[in-house]
């Protein structure tokens, strides 16, 4: 393992000349727990806590763990709807300038809200269900001074094309289309402002399996389109697995494992890794499309009172005593540079990983 590098810089395996879009350096949030009427501070829930990784041009990033491990967050400090409450967020903008995102104010980041897009899991609780198509993605041209009003029309008509709705159903309302059209518009309302950054959160969680298999081959052509760099965040393995380049495994708000697609399924370096895998049920379409989630034995710690040094170890089957005590930092592999993890034993645990097309549920 390298000493020190906690960045977890490294570019992706093989593609050495690819820049990043985002560099996300050492980020926390923290929410505060308030007691009584003065709503005094009692504690924090530390939903992100130091966390590092970068996402290249043109890339699928993967972020994958269990329910409440901060993948959402994440994304919202991203997107910032959130301002962290410490760490960097370094977006490499259209000119090539490094601006830092957390420390920008509402107006400094307007120009920037353009360029990085979210899509959401429940897209009928992301759109406003009294406007027509029409306003509801004319609305994003409209903030971002993409189209006069005269355009407007003419460019709500060519995004539900690319987005592979008629154009006739300009005038419809959310509540006339079914969960899958309403996430292409939730898709079509993204790609209005011309992005170059997607952080898709639980986007296909929600639909039917087929309907999903159709909005992820749209994103992908979407991606090839206009160039696009996704975040992915997603629960179901199997969607990470068909979509991702590269894959970050979250747990109780920290990056406890990143690398490139093959590298965290097939030989995975981190136990949660391993656990989370292991746990994915033999395939059973009746589970999948009802979402389950895979369970692991043991309950996910609590990030406002996690354990001590490795916040994995109550749960891990290869703990010793230094896991009790000592927290391990994210470190690169030597013999496979780009891998990261954060493990005391990663360099001698033999883990078991998945072979391509095994990680058919979810996580
Ligand atoms: N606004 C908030 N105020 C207080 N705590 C919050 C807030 N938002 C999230 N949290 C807490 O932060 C932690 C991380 O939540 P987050 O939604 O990021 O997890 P997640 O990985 O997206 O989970 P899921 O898979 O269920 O979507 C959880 O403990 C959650 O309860
Ligand atoms: S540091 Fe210890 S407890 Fe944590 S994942 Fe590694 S072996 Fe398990
Ligand atoms: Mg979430």
């Amino acid at each position: 393992m390298s000493s020190v590098d906690t960045q977890n810089t490294a570019t992706p395996i093989g593609k050495e000349d690819v820049k990043p879009v985002l560099e996300v350096k050492n980020l926390k949030m923290y929410f505060p727990i308030t007691k009584g009427l003065l709503r005094r501070r009692v504690g924090e829930v530390k939903a992100v806590d130091d966390v590092s990784f970068n996402v290249y041009e043109g890339e699928v990033f993967g972020v994958v763990g269990e329910s409440g491990c901060g993948k959402t967050t994440t994304g919202r400090c991203i997107t910032r709807v959130l301002k962290p409450t410490a760490g960097e967020i370094i977006y490499h903008d259209k000119r090539g300038d490094r601006v830092n995102l957390s420390d920008l104010s509402r107006s400094e980041l307007r120009p920037y809200r353009r360029e990085i897009r979210m899509i959401f899991q429940d897209p009928f609780s992301s759109l406003n269900p009294r406007l027509p198509v029409v306003d509801l993605i004319g609305e994003v041209l409209k903030v971002n001074r993409i189209a006069t009003d005269a355009e407007i029309k003419e460019r709500v008509k060519k995004l539900l094309r690319q987005v592979g709705l008629r154009p006739e159903y300009l005038e419809r309302y959310p509540h006339a289309f079914s969960g899958g059209e309403r996430q292409r518009i939730g898709v079509a309302r993204a790609l209005a402002s011309e992005p170059r950054l997607v952080v898709a959160d639980e986007a296909v969680s929600a639909l039917d399996v087929s309907i999903q298999a159709q909005t992820i081959n749209l994103l992908q052509d979407l991606q090839e389109e206009f160039n696009l760099t996704y975040i992915f965040v997603a629960h179901d393995l199997s969607v990470v697995e068909h979509i991702c380049d590269r894959i970050g495994v979250m747990y109780v708000g920290k990056m406890v494992e990143t690398g490139t697609k093959e590298e965290v399924f097939e030989r995975p370096k981190h136990p949660y890794t391993e656990a989370l895998m292991a746990a994915v049920p033999k395939p059973d379409p009746r589970l999948r499309s009802r979402g389950q989630r895979v369970r692991l034995p043991g309950e996910v710690a609590d990030p406002s009172n996690p354990p001590s040094g490795c916040y994995f170890h109550p749960r891990c089957r290869y703990a010793q005593e230094i896991c009790r005590t000592k927290a391990p930092s994210l470190q690169e592999h030597e013999v496979t540079p780009g891998h990261y993890s954060a493990c005391h034993f990663a360099e001698e645990l033999e883990l078991k990983g998945v072979r391509p097309g095994e990680a058919s549920a979810s996580a």
